[in-house]
């Protein structure tokens, strides 16, 4: 069987914060920001449930569907709005959504994670999964810590999968967890982010590349055929090491952290829509789509462009 993406939304507050903007505050640079990340600038602001229906919404309108069409809401959030109720909830009300609505969280990698979810939703019988990945991390941020300050952001992006008897876009997943690492990165109820940023760095090269090789290991392709990869927006210095690492030239890599910086399981999504904006998505085309996150949690997959 096969699984579409059909269409694809984003939303992002309207906010620009920049380095020298967290300059002013914290005993930081935007020089050092931008050597040692590659971040210019974050976007700040809304809350999970509006910037993720603001997504989603865009992502229906896209695949040329109605609310009603929609089978199944899966939302993933690493800084739901509440404990409970699932932030699904919400998201499904603002959209107008009838169908079944839950949270998915695996950190960074929780869009991937989702979209496998929902590859799973279609196998058994839905025809049409609504994938969010949406945002708040900046509620969750100590501003006066400049480790997680200069890194975390807001935003939200979603695609609808589509269930398709002849052309399937999914070729290959590779995910996992070690929850052994869990302490590297955290926050705790009312608490903040924090993290061994120098660890997870070294570890996030790590499986990222792993699972990567086992995604395209499995989808029978080498990187030499890939177009793109579109991976998590976390730091410009992983991405750089695992496209080495994967004998993939910076030119194929999306990178929009730049511009948005990190914002977790929305930033996939958001790198997606970078890339289609910029004539860079075209069908036939293999890409790989990879993440990681706390927990550590990865999950790495490639796709082939239907349309
Ligand atoms: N400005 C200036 N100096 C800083 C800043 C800052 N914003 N942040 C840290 N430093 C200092 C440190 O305090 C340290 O100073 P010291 O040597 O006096 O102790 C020095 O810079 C070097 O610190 P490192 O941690 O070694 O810096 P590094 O080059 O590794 O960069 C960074 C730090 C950007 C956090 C990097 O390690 C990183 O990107 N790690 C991975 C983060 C990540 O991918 N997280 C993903 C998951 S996020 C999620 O799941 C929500």
């Amino acid at each position: 069987m096969g699984a579409r993406f059909t269409g694809w939304g984003i939303a992002l507050p309207d906010r620009i914060v920049t380095n020298d903007e967290l300059s002013k505050t914290l005993s930081t640079s935007d020089a050092w920001i931008q050597e040692r990340t590659g971040i210019k600038e974050r976007r700040i602001g809304g809350t999970v449930t509006s910037l993720g229906a603001i997504a989603g919404r865009a992502a229906i309108d896209d695949a040329g569907v109605n609310a009603s069409d929609i089978d199944f809401l899966v939302l993933a959030t690493s800084a739901a709005d509440r404990i409970t109720p699932a932030t699904s909830a919400m998201v499904a009300h603002e959209i107008g959504l009838s169908c079944p609505a839950m949270d998915v969280n695996a950190a960074c990698s929780g869009f991937m994670y989702a979209v496998r979810t929902a590859q799973g939703l279609l196998e058994t019988g839905n025809k049409r999964v609504l994938v969010v990945g949406s945002e708040h991390l900046s509620r969750f941020v100590d501003w006066n810590d400049r480790n997680m300050a200069v890194l975390l952001a807001d935003g939200a992006g979603a695609t609808v999968l589509e269930y398709d008897p002849t052309e399937n876009d999914i070729l290959s997943f590779s995910l996992g967890v070690e929850g052994a690492d869990a302490e590297l990165l955290t926050c705790e109820h009312e608490g903040y982010f924090r993290m061994d940023g120098a660890e997870v760095f070294r570890r996030a090269v790590r499986v990222v590349v792993e699972s990567s090789e086992k995604a395209m290991a499995m989808a029978g392709i080498t990187s030499d055929e890939l177009s793109l990869i579109i991976p998590h927006q976390a730091n410009i210095r992983i991405i750089q090491a695992v496209c080495q690492r994967l004998n993939i030239e910076m030119d194929r890599a999306v990178v929009s952290l730049d511009r948005y910086g990190n914002t977790s399981s929305a930033s996939i999504p958001l790198a997606f829509d970078d890339a289609r904006k910029n004539d860079r998505i075209h069908k036939g085309d293999y890409a790989l789509l990879t993440g990681f996150g706390a927990g550590m949690t990865w999950a790495s997959a490639v796709v082939q462009w239907s349309k």
